[in-house]
Order: structure tokens, then C-alpha cells, then sequence
């Protein structure tokens, strides 16, 4: 059985001065209940995301990956392992990224995001692309900061009748 090595970063707080260690890892099936629980706290106004993420989670078709303090969860990040072609380029799609709100603004988001950027990419991913809420400025902020570009409006794109952005990194 193959051991993930888990990367520790330091990250800032500039509220207290310190520097948080926060781990990386990938989630395994006992991370389930944290993922879904995590999706139905900060996606509710979208939809039963909490089932919608969960079945993405069991799906096997489907990398997630989680941040942890102290040994303890406080985020994580979902990609699609499929490879289809969009323009003729291998891509991946972020299907969703989350942090414990008591977490916010301390990189942790970023983190998560540079770490799926590493792992695509070393799986051939040409371009990951996402869609976004039109009205979520935590994420819209979070991916311009992580360099993607916008691509196109999808009217009621989610359950609960939200417009999403769609945007698109090329990391190849
Ligand atoms: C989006 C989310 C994952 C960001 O996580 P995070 O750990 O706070 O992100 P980071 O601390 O790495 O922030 C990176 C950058 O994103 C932007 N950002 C983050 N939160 C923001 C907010 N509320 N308003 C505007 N910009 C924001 C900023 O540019 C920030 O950099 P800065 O702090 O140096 O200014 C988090 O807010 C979250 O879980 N939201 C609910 C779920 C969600 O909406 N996910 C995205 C759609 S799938």
C-alpha cells in the first residue's frame, strides 16, 4: 500500500500573529461525513449540496482532498478525475472547495487550490475549469486570485435557480 507523504505549509494569521501548520491529504471514505457535513454548512443556499457532494464524493470518479489543523479537518477540495477533451485539452473540473468558516481568509482556500492545481497537472490536466455562484465574492475573489479567467454566465445554473460564472486555468 502506497503511504501519502503529507505536506505541511505555514500559514499567516494575520488577526494573531502566528503561523498556523496546516497539512494536506487526500480524503479516504472515512472523510465522508466530513465533507458532506462541510458542503450542507456553506452550500445550502445553492441546493442539497450535502447529497449532491456526497454522491460526488463516493463516485469513484472523483479526487478529493482535505486540510487539516491540529489532525482535525477544516476544509477541502473535490476535482473530477475525468479527462475529457474541452477544446481539444485534457481538463479536469474543480467541482467544489470549502473551508470551515471560522477559517476563512487564511490561506487555507489557496492552499487547497494549489495543491489540486499540482495533483491535475501531474495527471496530465491541461486546464481545470470550475463554475462559481455569480454572487459568491468569496469564491469569485479566491479563483481570480488563483488565476482563472472568466468564460460564460450559465443562467440558473444551480438548484435553487443561482447563475454560476464558469471560468478555466490553463496549468499544463
Ligand atoms: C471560497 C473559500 C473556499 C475561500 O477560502 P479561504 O480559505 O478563505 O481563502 P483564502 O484565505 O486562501 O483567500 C484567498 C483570496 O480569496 C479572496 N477572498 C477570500 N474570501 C473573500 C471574501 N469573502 N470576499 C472577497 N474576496 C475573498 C481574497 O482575494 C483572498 O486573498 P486575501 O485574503 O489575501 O485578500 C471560502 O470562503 C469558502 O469555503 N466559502 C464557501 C464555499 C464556497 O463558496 N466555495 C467556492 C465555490 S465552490
Amino acid at each position: 500500500m502506497r503511504v501519502e507523504v503529507k505536506k505541511a505549509s505555514y500559514l499567516y494569521d494575520k488577526r494573531t500573529g502566528h503561523r498556523d501548520r496546516v497539512t494536506v491529504r487526500r480524503a479516504a471514505g472515512a472523510d465522508a461525513e466530513y465533507v458532506r457535513g462541510l458542503s450542507k454548512k456553506v452550500f445550502h443556499q445553492y441546493g442539497p449540496y450535502e447529497e449532491i457532494v456526497g454522491g460526488w464524493f463516493d463516485s469513484r470518479k472523483t479526487m478529493t482532498i482535505l486540510a487539516l489543523m491540529e489532525k482535525r479537518p477544516v476544509g477541502f477540495a473535490m476535482v473530477s478525475q475525468l479527462e475529457r477533451e474541452w477544446y481539444s485539452l485534457r481538463v479536469s473540473e474543480l467541482l467544489a472547495i470549502a473551508v470551515e468558516p471560522a477559517k476563512w481568509r487564511r490561506g487555507i482556500g489557496s492552499l487547497l487550490m494549489s495543491e489540486i492545481e499540482r495533483k491535475t497537472k501531474v495527471l496530465g490536466i491541461e486546464t481545470l475549469i470550475l463554475h462559481t455562484a455569480v454572487e459568491n465574492p468569496a469564491g469569485l475573489g479566491l479563483f481570480k486570485k488563483c488565476g482563472f479567467m472568466k468564460f460564460k454566465i450559465k443562467k440558473k445554473f444551480y438548484p435553487e435557480g443561482q447563475d454560476a460564472l464558469m471560468m478555466y486555468k490553463g496549468i499544463g
